[in-house]
């Protein structure tokens, strides 16, 4: 009988809740409004000969890495981030090889680790979910082959420093360390100027966050151009679709309506942290477009929570099952009245599950 390989067989089924999502969602750290109007209406004025053509990447792969102060030569635009990691794993990881990430982050890093056969070996971050450098480092080998670090971390939106990253990245010279940078607007600082000095470094971009794009798959990796030809070896020549190529062009022009959402989420992340402050809420401070907040101490308090706010027709993601976050949601944030809605269905849910609880609040 046919069977699927060894490594395949142990990865473990990933199941996001994507059905049925009508209401606000701040489920999946997606932008809440929408793409840039530029985009749709150039989708409006797509031909039947622009579908009818394999999509020819290299002239947007071109606009995109002048965008990012890149060469051509170093970025490669790929479906999703997902696919960049995807591409990383094939590219680098054999049966036996090590790779490391923290604990908790994003999913995708173990799947494709394991299914490339590689040991997936995490690392829980500190207190407060602090980067732990000193503890990734003494984990290095010579087996380790791929770091994966998603910075700002989801889903603690919390950091690593420059340096640290920079650290890690030099006492590993014999891996490949990616940057996940899926929410770098949000946060500001980036990887992407080390990359000359740091022949191991990679890092990664998305249209699918900020740009309001998830639905056109669309991601960068950048990397020391001798890597990129390696990755690009194992790369789909129309691995981005034409449609999606046809609106990457277009939502980097319009860096305005880019500036105005991400202002817009910023104000309310801080909205939302104040009022966690003076509801005695635990958080973490975060520097994406969400935060992750306990609502109680085990997995039937964060449902309830997430049922509640569902009830309200506002999704919210249930982080319980993630190491060190028993009884916590993540929120994503959207602008203006976005937040106000967040804001006002929080306090009465927040109530409803304390008195279920049996906890008392101020
Ligand atoms: C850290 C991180 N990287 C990558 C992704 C997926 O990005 P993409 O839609 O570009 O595949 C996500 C989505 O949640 C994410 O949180």
């Amino acid at each position: 009988m046919l069977s699927p390989k060894e490594s395949v067989r142990a990865v473990p089924a990933y199941h996001p809740p994507l059905a049925g999502r009508d209401g606000l969602r701040l489920d999946f750290n997606e932008n809440t409004v929408g793409c840039s109007p530029r985009v749709l209406e150039k989708l409006q004025r797509l031909t039947a000969d622009d579908l009818t053509k394999y999509p020819e990447r290299h002239a947007v792969e071109t606009a995109v890495a002048g965008f990012l102060k890149v060469k051509a030569a170093e970025t490669l635009l790929t479906n999703g981030v997902d696919e960049a990691i995807h591409l990383l794993c094939q590219t680098y990881l054999g049966p036996g090889d090590d790779v490391l990430i923290v604990a908790p982050t994003y999913s995708m890093y173990r799947i494709y680790g394991m299914a490339a056969g590689a040991n997936v070996i995490s690392v829980p971050l500190g207190k407060n979910f602090g980067f732990p450098v000193t503890e990734l480092k003494q984990r290095v080998t010579s087996r380790t082959r791929l770091i994966a670090i998603a910075n700002p971390n989801n889903p603690t939106g919390t950091v690593a420093t420059c340096d640290q990253l920079l650290e890690l990245v030099r006492a590993a010279p014999n891996a490949a360390v990616l940057v996940d940078e899926a929410y770098v607007e949000f946060y500001g600082q980036t990887m992407i100027e080390y990359r000359s000095d740091s022949a191991n470094l990679f890092v990664a971009r998305t249209f699918s966050k900020a740009y309001g794009m998830a639905g056109l798959r669309v991601g960068v990796l950048i990397g020391n151009p001798e890597q990129m030809s390696a990755v690009r070896l194992v790369c789909s020549p129309y691995n981005v679709n034409a449609v999606a190529l046809a609106s990457v062009p277009e939502a980097i022009r319009d860096q305005s309506y880019l500036a105005e959402y991400v202002g817009g989420v910023l104000e309310a992340r801080g909205r939302l942290q104040n009022w966690l402050v003076l509801s005695g809420i635990e958080f973490w401070r975060s520097e994406a477009n969400f935060v992750l907040l306990r609502v109680g101490s085990s997995k039937a308090d964060s449902a309830r929570f997430v049922e509640k706010m569902r009830l309200r027709g506002i999704l919210v993601r249930d982080r319980s099952s993630d190491h060190g976050c028993e009884g916590c949601v993540r929120i994503t944030l959207g602008p203006g009245e976005h937040a106000d809605r967040l804001l006002e269905a929080l306090p009465s849910v927040i109530e409803e599950c304390s008195i279920a609880q049996g906890v008392s609040r101020r």
